[in-house]
């Protein structure tokens, strides 16, 4: 018999883990999301004598990933958590949009318990798929004693949800939290903290209560050489809540932008910058400069300020 909280729920919402090709050998051309929680587990024999739960939230390809999911998952995850029975909860998620549902999550979700994120590079149907080990290391982590946060078990490797960024569109490596490292090391089911696991960032804005369809609507802009507001102007004029401004390096931003990002503001809409470099973020801060989130991706930025105009509206 299973001792109390050694349930693993798993919660699979789709992505390149659970893709199959036509041909085993196509790395690429997949469908996302083909397989089922179920079947996911049944392609590892190692979990066969783990507790495991298993729930089909989705079968997205995670590009096609969106806010009614997210409340979706959250709510589901809520409910995982406070049954004392529930060690932790594994979702599977496609890598695309990772950095985005495993920020989304670290910001909104209580998690006393690991809230374990995985995924994979290769499809469940390739010849040597990352997709099982993956995994099988996030179900063990999802069990590991004192783990708790949102957290991400991919590629040998355990990384803070709020610092993931996806680096490689294809290669198994693909993933990296930019300057502050892996959180964990797994060696050989054994995971070497090289770090707490995360304290608690909840943001005040009350995600729970979002009717479907009026999340704020926030977008993002490129800043490149060449640049012109136009696209900023656009946007205002078809009613957008707030604006990123993907800078150049420490977040700068050219002129034009800059012009239109000032004639936003003055027309209500919230401007934030962050940069599109692939480490490092904004830091500082100088006069009459548009305000930043530290370390987020612009992706991450996105929703920063989507929960930042959530929290002002209520
Ligand atoms: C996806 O993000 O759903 C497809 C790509 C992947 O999982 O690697």
């Amino acid at each position: 018999m299973q001792s109390e909280s050694r349930v693993v729920a798993l919660v699979a919402t789709g992505g390149t883990i659970a893709g199959t090709a036509a041909r085993g050998d196509d790395l690429v051309g997949y469908d996302a999301g083909a397989l089922s929680a179920e079947q996911l587990t049944a392609a590892v024999p190692a979990l066969a004598a783990e507790a495991l739960e298993t729930w089909t939230l989705a079968r997205l390809d995670s590009c096609d990933m969106d806010h009614a999911t997210w409340a979706l998952l959250r709510r589901e995850l809520q409910s995982l958590l406070a049954r004392p029975e529930v060690a932790g909860v594994v979702v599977t998620h496609g890598t695309d949009t990772l950095e985005e549902t495993a920020w989304f999550l670290h910001r909104t979700l209580a998690a006393p318990k690991p809230v374990v994120l995985t995924a994979a590079m290769r499809p469940a149907s390739a010849p040597s798929p990352d997709g099982p080990q993956n995994l099988l290391d996030a179900v063990r982590l999802a069990r590991e004693p004192g783990a708790r946060g949102v957290l991400v078990a991919f590629g040998g490797k355990v990384w803070a949800g709020g610092e993931l960024r996806k680096l490689h569109g294809w290669q198994l490596d693909a993933f990296s939290a930019g300057d502050a490292g892996a959180l964990a090391l797994v060696e050989d089911g054994v995971f070497r903290r090289m770090r707490d696991w995360p304290a608690p960032e909840r943001h005040p804005a009350p995600v729970g209560e979002v009717p479907p369809g009026e999340w704020p609507r926030v977008e993002i802009v490129t800043s490149h050489a060449g640049a012109s507001g136009r696209i900023v102007d656009a946007l205002v004029a078809d009613g957008v809540d707030g604006l990123v401004i993907a800078g150049t390096g420490n977040g700068t931003v050219h002129t034009a932008l800059r012009e239109a990002a000032a004639r936003a503001l003055a027309a209500g809409v919230a401007v934030v910058r962050a940069s599109r470099c692939l480490a490092g973020g904004v830091v500082g801060t100088t006069d009459g400069a548009l305000p930043h989130y530290g370390a987020a991706t612009p992706a991450q930025a996105r929703i920063e300020l989507m929960l930042d105009l959530l929290a002002r509206r209520d």
